[in-house]
């Protein structure tokens, strides 16, 4: 297949006249692309976008099932930051787990998901031809969002060799005069990377130093493996006036689809963020806040179903990435890997091949039937890789693997 009819397809080439510069110059990342794409192929099996297979658990859904026929204020309109009875269940979720005391009143705001939080929080404190960095590879759409905030991303690329880590040294090179904020996904999205301690703090004391906002995104903050240590930007006393967290229920409850997280941040930021929240927004779904409120009013740590149900998900998802780097291990002439140590990703370099990340995820999609993500969509270092995700099933993953490992015996 030509190139020209892949972009086309996944909608690179468009007709932009009459459409603003803003919009023009950003793109619906390949993470989204790649399943519209995957439409047209019967019986694709996906290593593709971040959803966990289970489904929206019992104890959220029954709460909201009889809500639905009992309370008519469900389908109408919340107070803008949120449900109050929520926005206190999640400061007391932040007390417990992030050991941070949260004003519920003024440093939050539920959101329409970790995605709308990051958008809010970008659109708040980065303006024209300011300077974000971002370390590369990265979630794609924190580029759009400061893009669309008509910013200026500067790569700063991780250090692959050492288990994608980040280079604070890159960062402190990279700060002009311009630069505003950092942006830090941990654990990380694509390269399943969960950063140290140590690095973490040294990229808050270079925040401080230089008066930049650290933007966390931390939608996968309770997915990590082998107890590996983890910190939250937002347990980070120092950085309290120069944090814009987002987080988010999609991943933890099994919830992508309800649209529901939420920004923590200092009053300051949250009033002025909520300026941008009501614009696109106006609020979070309020059926979704009441599954959120259920979700955590069954977690407190004390065997709650909710507290299982977390444990279960992230055993679970454990046991498919040692799985998939089983697989992986298979196909050590095609693809080389850093194990994962959080999130439900891996991102292998492709080491066997000249094959260019795009055109093998367009071949694996076509000719081996496997949905996986373009590297090239995750910034300037992600060329190169592939990004496949074991939210899946085991046997999708096999089958996945089985299809790949075929596709590469014939095909390299
Ligand atoms: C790193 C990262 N941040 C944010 C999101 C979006 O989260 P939400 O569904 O809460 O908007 C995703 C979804 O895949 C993600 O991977």
């Amino acid at each position: 297949m030509d190139d020209r009819s892949v972009y086309k397809s996944i909608g690179r080439e468009e007709d932009l006249k009459g459409i603003s510069r803003r919009v023009s110059q950003i793109s619906v990342s390949a993470i989204k692309q790649m399943p519209v794409l995957a439409r047209e192929v019967a019986g694709a099996v996906s290593l593709g976008q971040g959803i966990p297979s289970f489904g929206t658990p019992a104890f959220i859904t029954k709460v909201i099932s009889e809500a639905l026929t009992k309370d008519e204020w469900i389908g109408k309109y919340s107070l803008q930051p949120g449900l109050p009875e929520l926005k206190h269940e999640i400061a007391r979720y932040l007390r417990w787990k992030k050991g941070i005391s949260v004003d519920a009143e003024t440093e939050l705001f539920v959101s329409c998901g970790a995605m709308e939080a990051l958008a809010a929080g970008i659109a708040t404190v980065v303006d024209r031809g300011d300077e974000v960095l971002i370390p590369t590879p990265n979630y794609a759409s924190h580029i759009e969002q400061v893009l669309f905030a008509e910013g200026i991303p500067v790569f700063v690329p991780l250090l692959e060799e050492q288990g994608w880590r980040l280079d604070v040294e890159g960062f402190r090179k990279a700060i002009t005069k311009k630069t505003r904020a950092i942006i830090i996904c941990n654990p990380m999205n694509p390269t399943g990377a969960v950063f140290s301690k140590e690095d973490l703090l040294a990229v808050a004391q270079l925040a401080l130093e230089k008066d930049l906002f650290v933007i966390a995104d931390e939608a996968y903050d309770f997915l990590i493996y082998d107890n590996h240590e983890y910190l939250s930007c937002a347990s980070i006393p120092e950085l309290k006036d120069r944090l814009i967290g987002a987080f988010s229920f999609s991943k933890m409850y099994c919830m992508t689809g309800w649209r529901v997280g939420f920004m923590y941040a200092s009053s300051k930021i949250i009033n002025q963020a909520l300026k941008v929240h009501d614009a696109f927004a106006i609020c979070a779904p309020t059926v979704s806040q009441c599954a959120a409120l259920a979700a955590l009013r069954a977690t407190n740590g004390k065997d709650g179903p909710g507290d299982n149900f977390i444990k279960n998900l992230v055993h679970a998802l454990g046991q498919r990435r040692e799985l998939t780097c089983a697989r992986l291990d298979r196909l050590k002439s095609l693809f080389s890997y850093q194990i994962p140590r959080g999130a439900y990703y891996v991102f292998p370099k492709i080491v066997g091949s000249k094959i260019n990340s795009m055109e093998l995820a367009i071949r694996l999609l076509y000719e081996a039937r496997v949905i996986s993500i373009p590297g090239n969509g995750f910034g300037p270092s992600g060329e190169g890789h592939i990004r496949f995700s074991f939210g899946g099933t085991e046997d999708e993953i096999n089958t996945a693997f089985d299809r790949i490992e075929e596709w590469a015996q014939i095909n390299l």
